[in-house]
């Protein structure tokens, strides 16, 4: 029998050390958390991202009663950018949530296994990496690639 390893490198960091693009990612994600529709979960998700050519969408989880329809925050950013510029990679990522209190959650939420399938998706039909910024009020943590996060992923067949 044979051992794999498989390495993921998360860093921990605050505001002060992320990029200033970073930075503006991270207070689109945290407004949009205010536009997010979740009557049902209580649970806010706000998303940003920037495409290579510098434009950035949000993105907020919209829910519904038949809970399937709904869609997360980091899906509905990476569809929407998909429909207006389908043919530039997606470059940075910015992901937060406010809890059922409103508070904005201290300790980084973190993408559904659906959503890192579709981040892998975006990231193998535009040969691009996604830096992930996943942004809490104690810590954030940024990750370079989804393989990070979703290793061993189902990409073709
Ligand atoms: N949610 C997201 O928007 N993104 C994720 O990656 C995880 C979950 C949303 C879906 C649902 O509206 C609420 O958070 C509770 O699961």
């Amino acid at each position: 029998m044979e051992k794999m390893m498989i390495n993921s490198e998360i860093q921990v960091v605050q505001m002060s050390d992320l990029t200033d693009d970073e930075r503006t990612l991270v207070e689109m994600a945290i407004e949009a958390t205010s536009r997010s529709y979740a009557p049902y979960s209580h649970f806010h998700v706000g998303a940003a991202l920037q495409l290579k050519n510098g434009k950035r969408f949000i993105g907020c989880n919209q829910e519904n009663a038949a809970f399937p329809a709904g869609i997360c925050a980091e899906r509905s950013a990476i569809f929407a950018a998909g429909a207006e510029y389908p043919d530039q990679p997606v470059t940075i990522l910015a992901l937060t949530a406010r809890d059922t209190s409103g508070q904005l959650v201290a300790e980084p939420a973190s993408p559904c296994g659906t959503c890192r399938q579709v981040i892998i998706e975006t990231e193998t039909r535009f040969q691009h990496p996604v830096r992930i910024i996943l942004y809490g009020t104690k810590f954030s943590y940024v990750i370079d690639g989804i393989r990070h996060l979703m290793p061993l992923s189902f990409t073709e067949f």
